[in-house]
């Protein structure tokens, strides 16, 4: 395959950053399509431990072209910061293109993002604070900066003037607050656009000339299925398109062009944030998970809810993104678990449903439906052949496969770029 799709299928953080990495091995090409700092990927390098929100797993790699899509929302402080930050690393990032139809996050957008997080009180999000919903929402209102507005002095001048005369109405009338001072931002996010300058590109010809060259693509999601504004547990979801669907829109690159999608699965399911999660443990067996997986957000340090996989919600994302196959990750972290849970329906008022409900208020009465497997009950970080690994491990994911109705391409049993087997060459 030369395009590849590769999505979260839960509820995010299924380890996409490991999979990204190793599979950029063989990628000419790493594109980000939606989302922006909201995520955090995490890549081991060696020793070397990578934390990267913005930019594209690939820059690990030297060859590797990075391109933000024009799904992507960018906070200019930010993205600057990160390739600072790699560059003080040694990491070259002259090979990052970013699309001039991006959406800028402005400082009144994180603003806007915590203030009506603290209004929304015990109904709120659990967003990650970082502007994300309030930028895609003037984008869709369409008065929204986007980059080449923002590399333009004298659009940006007055775009971010109309913005500000309503913004601080908005902070100063409802919410109390201090309005934000124009000359300020102006000069401080002047001086961002041309730093930025250097990386703007119409994506949409760079992708269309590496796909005429015959060139491997991949395309990282971020976020997952269920946190898709469509399609996943709204409201509480994200504001973009995480599904596959979004690679096209949020890049500039026709279905046609798009050879295949795979789902990265954690071997158990995770959630940060609020909102329904049928398999979640909270008693000690989701402490365990969480201890054994360092189940912490890498962009809010917040815990991670913790529980059993899901088969209801991983079938629903192998339909929703048409899945090619699934990378299974972070198997290792049930090693030490004794019984091992898949959830394979839900009971509700007395049936058992197997499609993932839309209304919240279905799903809160949904009971998972589980069968009980043995465990393993050894290290298997160090195996890197799947025949090597234990009898019931491979009973687990067997039935993962038989469940979802879907072929695992990937197994990872570690956060090294070695402690993964493939099964199925994907690109
Ligand atoms: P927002 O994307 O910051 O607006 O947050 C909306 C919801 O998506 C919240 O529940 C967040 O915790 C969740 N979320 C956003 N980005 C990520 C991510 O990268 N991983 C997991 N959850 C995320």
């Amino acid at each position: 395959m030369s395009t590849l799709v590769v999505v979260g299928a839960q509820w995010g953080d299924e380890g996409k950053g490991k999979v990204i990495d190793f599979l950029a091995q063989k990628a000419d090409v790493v594109v980000r399509y939606q989302g922006g700092n909201n995520a955090g990927h995490t890549v081991k390098v060696g020793e070397e431990v990578y934390k990267l929100h913005l930019i594209p797993s690939g820059i690990l790699y030297e060859n590797t072209l990075c391109v933000v899509g024009n799904g992507v929302v960018i906070d200019p402080e930010v993205i600057l910061q990160e390739i600072k930050h790699l560059n003080d690393r040694g990491i070259d990032t002259s090979n990052l293109k970013i699309s001039d139809r991006c959406h800028v996050i402005m400082p009144y957008h994180s603003t806007m993002d915590e203030l009506e997080e603290e209004r929304k009180g015990r109904s709120q999000i659990g967003t990650t604070k970082r502007g994300i919903g309030p930028c895609y929402m003037d984008k869709t209102e369409r008065v929204g900066i986007r980059i080449c507005d923002f590399m333009d002095e004298d659009i940006f001048k007055e775009k971010l003037a109309a913005n500000l005369e309503i913004k601080n109405a908005v902070l100063q009338k409802i919410y109390k607050k201090e309005p934000i001072d124009f000359e300020r931002t102006y000069k401080a996010y002047r001086h961002y656009a041309e730093e930025l300058r250097p990386y703007v590109a119409d994506t949409t010809v760079v992708l269309s000339n590496a796909i005429k060259e015959g060139r491997k693509i991949l395309f990282e999601g971020a976020q997952g299925t269920l946190l898709d504004n469509d399609f996943g547990t709204y409201p509480y979801v994200t504001s973009s398109h995480p599904v596959s669907g979004g690679a096209c829109t949020g890049s500039g690159v026709g279905p046609t062009c798009i050879d295949g999608v795979v789902g990265v699965v954690k071997a158990y399911t995770t959630r940060v944030g609020k909102g329904p999660f049928p398999t979640e443990l909270t008693d000690e067996l989701g402490d365990m998970m969480r201890e054994r997986g360092y189940e912490f957000g890498t962009t809010t340090g917040r815990p991670r809810r913790c529980g059993w996989l899901d088969a209801v919600v991983v079938r629903y994302a192998v339909r929703i993104n048409g899945l090619d196959g699934i990378a299974i990750t972070k198997l290792d972290i049930l090693d030490s678990f004794e019984k091992i849970k898949i959830c394979v329906g839900y009971e509700y008022e007395g049936k058992v449903i197997t499609d993932f409900p839309a209304s919240l208020k279905v799903l809160e009465k949904c009971k998972p439906v589980y069968e009980e497997m043995d465990g393993w009950m050894e290290d298997i970080s160090g195996i890197t052949s799947y025949q090597d690994l234990p009898d019931n491990a491979r009973k687990y994911l067997q039935r993962i496969e038989e469940v979802c109705g879907v072929y695992i391409s990937i197994v990872s049993v570690g956060p090294g770029r070695k402690q993964t087997m493939i099964l199925k060459d994907l690109i």
